[in-house]
């Protein structure tokens, strides 16, 4: 039986995290995994989260405190300020205190609402990530980036909050459809180019494989530890951890441009093709590596079937500005040098300006490619 684990410290002791990844561990949750029980718990989680594996977690749970889930509709369109205040005041009635122990169970939408959620209840509660997506066992449930997205933009409102642990169990990824798993796979091929090539090389075999899920499996714990090596050293993005934004300046900008309608993976993928062109047009990616980059992301983009949306080229530039990743009206963009290496500037940051006219030329090159 697969198990792993990590404690992940902050330098703003005494926060730290502890992630464990086992198979079935959902089954065997135990009160020694989530230490002090609390007054009672509320697992936030989506509807069909909820019907797959809600009751599943109640039930461990209940065996530690009381506990109450709450659901909401499933879907990116949740992630707002109004289900905030539906899920808040829900809880509230429900006599959630101080000592309530919130359990953000389901995709990056679950984590980041619950997240928030437990970031504002009371002034901040604890709580645990229990990721269910490939994308979120492997990326944003480690990190403590809470928050939902404001109609002028993605993530536009949240917080840094931590979780006390993640708890993954890979077993619950044998129910995910095989159109999320780009979502996933998206921000592990990130995490190889950024900061490990032996990571990249393995997804690149595991796209060999029939079940891809199968061959992906292994690799989860792989691309925890990078993120988890990243937000410790820089918790609050001052610097290093602006390289997990790889492919995310552009792909939050293909995201918020369709209406949410480009999924995120989808969008990140895209994202890495017209940052990735960027870096070697500007001379930053060596060319062998490139090529190596852009050819792991083509038979993503094939196994997947991506297709380029048709783009309104302005209307994606303004939303990349609304962006969070935008400082002092110009674009900065973490690119790489080489697989599994970011390149540096001379002031010592991981970002790099990049031009209007750039970023609009990298759209028109994906556009060209389009099929
Ligand atoms: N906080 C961070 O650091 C961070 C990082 C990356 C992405 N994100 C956010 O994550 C979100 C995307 O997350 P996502 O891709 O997990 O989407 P999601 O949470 O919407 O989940 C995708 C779908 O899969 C379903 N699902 C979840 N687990 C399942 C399972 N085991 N079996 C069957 N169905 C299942 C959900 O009901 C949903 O319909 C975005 O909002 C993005 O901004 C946050």
């Amino acid at each position: 039986m697969a198990r792993d684990a990590l404690e992940i410290r902050f330098a703003r002791a005494p926060v730290q995290c502890s992630v464990v990844l086992r198979d079935g561990l959902l089954e065997q949750l135990s009160r020694a995994e989530i230490g002090n029980a609390g007054t009672s718990c509320v697992i936030i989680t989506d509807d069909l989260v909820a019907r797959l594996y809600g009751k599943q977690l109640k039930e461990k749970l209940c065996g530690i405190a009381r506990t109450n889930v709450i659901t909401f509709p499933h879907g990116e369109r949740s992630k707002t300020l109004n289900t905030v205040a539906r899920i808040t005041a829900k809880m509230s009635k429900l006599g959630c205190d101080r000592k309530t122990i919130l359990f953000a169970l389901g995709g990056g939408v679950a984590g980041d609402l619950g997240g928030f959620v437990a970031s504002i209840f009371k002034r901040g509660i604890q709580y645990f990530q229990v990721p269910t997506t490939l994308l979120a066992m492997v990326d944003s449930s480690i990190g403590g980036k809470t928050g939902v997205d404001a109609v002028w933009g993605k993530n536009q409102l949240g917080s840094y909050y931590q979780p006390d642990g993640v708890f993954i169990d890979p077993s619950t990824l044998d129910t995910l459809p095989s159109s999320e798993i780009i979502n996933g796979i998206a921000e592990m091929a990130k995490s190889g180019i950024i900061a490990d090539p032996q990571l990249f090389a393995k997804i690149d075999s595991a796209l060999n494989n029939k079940a891809i899920i199968d061959g992906l499996k292994p690799l989860i714990f792989n691309a925890c530890k990078i993120k988890a090596e990243v937000v410790e050293k820089d918790e609050r993005e001052a610097n290093l951890r602006s390289t997990l934004n790889y492919g995310h300046t552009v792909g939050h900008a293909l995201e918020s441009s369709s209406g949410y309608r480009l999924s995120h993976g989808k969008s990140v993928l895209l994202g890495m093709f017209c940052e990735g062109w960027i870096s070697s047009k500007l001379g930053l990616f060596e060319a062998k590596d490139y090529e190596r980059h852009s050819l792991l992301l083509s038979r993503i983009r094939d196994r997947f079937n991506v297709r380029t949306p048709l783009l309104d080229q302005k209307k994606v530039l303004r939303f990349a500005f609304l962006d969070k990743k935008t400082s002092e009206g110009s674009l900065r963009m973490s690119l790489p040098e080489k697989i599994g290496k970011m390149h540096i500037a001379k002031d010592g940051m991981y970002t790099a300006p990049v031009s209007r006219e750039l970023f609009l030329e990298s759209l028109s090159q994906l556009r060209q490619e389009r099929n």
